[in-house]
Order: structure tokens, then sequence, then C-alpha cells
């Protein structure tokens, strides 16, 4: 049995859904091609009727875009693109009247090249600024301080020719990595977070949260060997110096006692894209005193089979620290959609997935379509606008697939932009899956996404209950959630009879609508990809 441990005081978003917003991509409002706020305030109906309880916007900062928006100018400004600060507050607000939530993303590991500080901190080795970037001199033969290289490919170092220095970048070279060894940052950031907390925003995505603190003496990262994940060996070395220090732990405790001073605290929720579950668990510090939610991207990565699945789960709560609360995600707009990646674009198994992300122990977070279960888009190289899949294309098309705009309706862009315009990535065909046509059709994955939020609303089993795996086939997961609710997800191909604990109870909810209304006794038949959720068990 695991994950029983109580919360002693929940937070709103023990309890939430969240949903991730790609600005970009979500709705265009001024028809020049790229989402904006705006167009997420004319979407905001969609979204509360949906039921989720805060959105995640990817980031919303000016920006030149060598990383679409991950590439910060400035922290407490809008880039034009997306509109104006008026308009984020005026979503803050509009939002907030709808029961949702707003949370931004953070990006501490680095600016842009074009970022003030930066600009300073390279115009002399005695600028004020020099230090809130990491600096170093060539190694002994002339070259880069060390053998540290860039998570897109590459050297981890530019040149600076004017000063002879190196400055380090563990993404692009207009991406330089702040240096949080300097108080200057530290002090800064605290100032940026304050900037957004106190204009209602409800909390942070933090971005690769586990990399921002460096080794202070630089030192030369191992080499990888062939036990190490294929990411290592592509590098040729364990990213053990440039990344995950243990001084990380120091900044996490700071924001999280800076969030503990609003009411309610704001939620801090990382990017701690690590291999190791145990490095996951300790970016929740004691359980109190640092992230409220870190990604578990070795959920993400397992296949959407039952023993892999629950296996990374169960070794997750055993790990987390007293009162850690985990968060569950199949998509974000750097990985492959759930719906392809899980689902290889089967609508049975697009179901099954959203409703386990839904009834698991933790917060679940949909990426944007999700709900719908769009699929990747298919990109050609003249259309790549990610400088990543620009770089390894055609080996790896990089992560505009899971960035394409949302369809809304079967139209021509599928009502996101103008139908004159041309948007910024092309679309999915629309008329595939789009948000107007499933609405319209309570079979659609739309219409089972949205029954089993509302179910997980009135349910505090669903909610905060804990999660005890029962005995079932391989193939099958079946657990029970809180006092009285068990949860079955036959994920494979091949029907599954079940014995569920007790004598039965009434399905809530399940994948298939006609089976909504049934009443079970204790022995159950699960259909190919099937999923329900019994109450009163
Ligand atoms: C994070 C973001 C990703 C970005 C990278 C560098 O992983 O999610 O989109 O490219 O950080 O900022």
């Amino acid at each position: 049995m695991t994950g029983t441990g109580r919360v002693a005081s929940p937070e709103w978003w023990h309890s939430a859904v969240l949903y991730q917003v790609y600005i970009r991509s979500f709705a265009d409002a001024d028809g020049d091609g790229h989402g904006d706020l705006p167009g997420l305030r004319r979407h905001l109906d969609h979204l509360a009727w949906l039921g989720v309880d805060a959105l995640w916007l990817s980031p919303v900062g000016p920006s030149p875009n060598a990383d679409w928006g991950y590439d910060v100018a400035d922290y407490c400004a809008v880039h034009p693109d997306y509109g104006t600060l008026d308009d984020l507050e005026a979503l803050i607000a509009e939002a907030g009247q709808l029961g949702i939530r707003i949370l931004l993303d953070l990006v501490p590991n680095h600016t842009s090249d074009k970022h003030p500080w930066f600009e300073d901190s390279r115009s002399s080795t005695l600028a004020a600024h020099r230090d809130f970037y990491v600096w170093a001199d060539p190694g002994a033969d002339g070259g880069p301080p060390n053998n540290w290289v860039s998570t897109f490919g590459g050297p981890g170092w530019t040149l600076d020719d004017a000063s002879g220095q190196y400055y380090l970048h563990n993404f692009l070279p207009e991406q330089p990595d702040l240096n949080w060894w300097s108080q200057g940052v530290r002090d800064a950031f605290d100032e940026i977070l304050r900037f957004w907390w106190d204009r209602g925003v409800a909390g942070f995505r933090i971005d690769v949260c586990h990399m921002i603190v460096k080794d202070a003496q630089l030192r030369d990262n191992p080499p990888a060997t062939e036990d190490d994940p294929f990411v290592m060996q592509m590098f040729g070395q364990r990213p053990f110096y440039n990344s995950n220090q243990p001084e990380v732990h120091d900044v996490l405790r700071r924001w999280r006692t800076i969030s503990a001073g609003y009411d309610p605290p704001r939620l801090l929720l990382g990017e701690t894209n690590v291999e190791q579950l145990d490095t996951l668990a300790s970016f929740y510090g004691s359980g109190t005193d640092e992230l409220h939610l870190a990604f578990n991207f070795p959920f993400i990565e397992a296949p959407l089979k039952a023993k892999a699945l629950w296996d990374v789960l169960e070794r997750t709560e055993a790990l987390l620290p007293d009162q850690a609360w985990p968060v569950w995600t199949g998509s974000n707009h750097d990985v492959s959609r759930l719906a392809t990646r899980w689902a290889e674009g089967d609508p049975a198994r697009v179901r099954v997935a959203l409703l386990m992300l839904l009834t698991l122990r933790g917060t679940p977070v949909l990426y944007q379509g999700d709900e719908i279960g769009l699929v990747d888009g298919n990109i050609t190289e003249d259309e790549l606008r990610d400088p990543v899949g620009r770089r390894f294309w055609p080996y790896y098309a990089g992560r505009d697939p899971e960035r394409t705009p949302m369809p809304w309706d079967a139209g021509r862009h599928g009502g996101f932009t103008d139908a004159g315009a041309t948007p910024w990535l092309p679309m999915t065909d629309p008329r595939v899956a789009n948000v107007a046509d499933q609405r319209a059709d309570p079979r659609s994955v739309l219409a089972m996404t949205r029954r089993v939020i509302a179910a997980r609303r009135r349910s505090p089993d669903l909610q905060l209950g804990g999660y005890e795996r029962l005995a079932s086939p391989d193939e099958v997961w079946l657990f029970r959630r809180g006092e009285s609710t068990v949860v079955a997800l036959n994920l494979s191909g091949t029907p599954h009879d079940i014995t569920l604990p007790g004598r039965g109870g009434s399905v809530v909810v399940g994948t298939d609508p006609a089976r909504d209304a049934s009443v079970p006794g204790d022995a159950l038949s699960l259909g190919a990809w099937e999923g329900v959720v019994v109450a009163g068990v």
C-alpha cells in the first residue's frame, strides 16, 4: 500500500486540475497568425466549461524568440505579440471570476542574450552585472573552460571576443546561463516573484528548475558509460557538474519562504527533468520546504502499459517525503502529445490515458488539445520553427509537432486564426478533431474528459484520497482511491474480466458513455482499452 499519507493542510492545487496553455498556439484574436492573450480570454468559457482550476501559461514575456519565449528579455512585462500587461491583468481578473487561477512560466536558468543584464554583463569585465552570468577564462588549451555540452547540442560555452572570456549556456548561445552563486541574481528573482505574485499570479511553473546552480569550480563532467540513458550517451557525458547541484535546494527554500508569505501560498511547480526518482523526490525537500509539485518525467516517458506506469507511480510515492504531493502529466510543449506517443492516434487509448491522469493520486496537468485527443502535427523541413528541430533534422523533428495550433472548429485554420491569415505553425486537419464538434457530441473524447473532471470534483476520494493497488491481470491497473472508490483501467487491446473488492458499486464515469449508468456486482468485464470509476465499493 502506498500513497496513503494524508496532506495535513491541503491547498487549492492538491485537488485541482491544471491545464497548460502554449499561448502562441492557443487562439489568435488579431489575425497575425500566432496566439495572444485576448485570444485566450475569448476561450476562457471553454476552460471553465471543461472544469479546469488553473492555467499554466508558457512564457508571455518579451523575447527575441530564439527559443520561443524561453529566452527572456524582460521578466516583468508582456511580449507585444501577446498583448500588454493590462491584457494579462484582465485575464487574471476574468479567469478569477470563473474560478480559474493563472500560473506563469519562470525561466531562472538563463536569460536572452538581449536581456539588459547580459548586454551590461558582456560590456566589460567590470560591469555591474558581470557576475550575473557564468564567465570563465579559456581552458589550458585555449579552448572552452571545460567539457560541458549544451542540452541543445554543441559546446556549452561561447567565446566573447571583447573580453577573451567564455560564457556558459546550457541551451542556445542566445540563452546565457545566469550565475546563481551571485547574490544579485538571487535578489533580482525575489523581486520578479513578488512582481507577479502581488498581481494575483497564483504561482510559477519553473523552467529547468533542477539545473540552475552549477559547480562553482566548473569541473569537467565525467564521461557517459554504456549503462547510462541514451541522451547521456549521445552527449558523451553525465551532466554531473552543470546540473542538479546541492545548492539548488537553497534557492527553492528561499522561494518557498516567499511563497508562504502570500495567502494562499503561491504554487511552485518545477520542471524537474531528472532520470532518477530519488532525485525527483529531493526537490520536495522535507516535504514542506521546497517545491510544492515536481514534474515526473520517468512517468511521461513510460509506455502506456499498466505495470510500467504503476511501477513509476509506486516508486515515486514510496520516495516522496511526508506531505509531498505528486503531479502527473502525459504531454507538454517539449514532448510528443499523449494522443500520439501513448495512444498512437487511437481515440480509445486516448480516453483511458486521460481517465488515468485524472484519477491517480496527485495533481493532473492537461496540455492544450489533450482534451480532444489532439495528435502531433506533421512538419516539413521548411516549416520548422524550433531551433532544436532545425539543428537535428531529419534525425529529430524537434518540438514543433506538439506545438501546432489548437483547432477550435472545423473551418479554415480551425478557428485558431483568421481565414486569410497564416498560422505560425501548420494546423493538424481540424476536421479530425476540434472543440466545437466535440462539444456537440456527448460521445466525444472532450465530453468524456469533462465528465471525468466533474466526477473528480464531486469525489473527495478522487481528489485527496489515498492510493492502493489491487490484484489484477498485468494489463489492468486496478486501484482504490480513498475510502470507497475503485478505478479499473484496461491498458491493453484485450478484454479482461476482473473482480472488484466487496460486492461492487456504481460506475460513476468511464471511457464508454454507454456504461456510465450501469451498476455491476463484483465481476466487471472491461473492453479493450476501457476504464471505469466505480464508487461505493
Ligand atoms: C525547458 C522548456 C523548453 C526550453 C528549455 C530551455 O525545458 O520547457 O521549451 O526550450 O527549457 O529554456
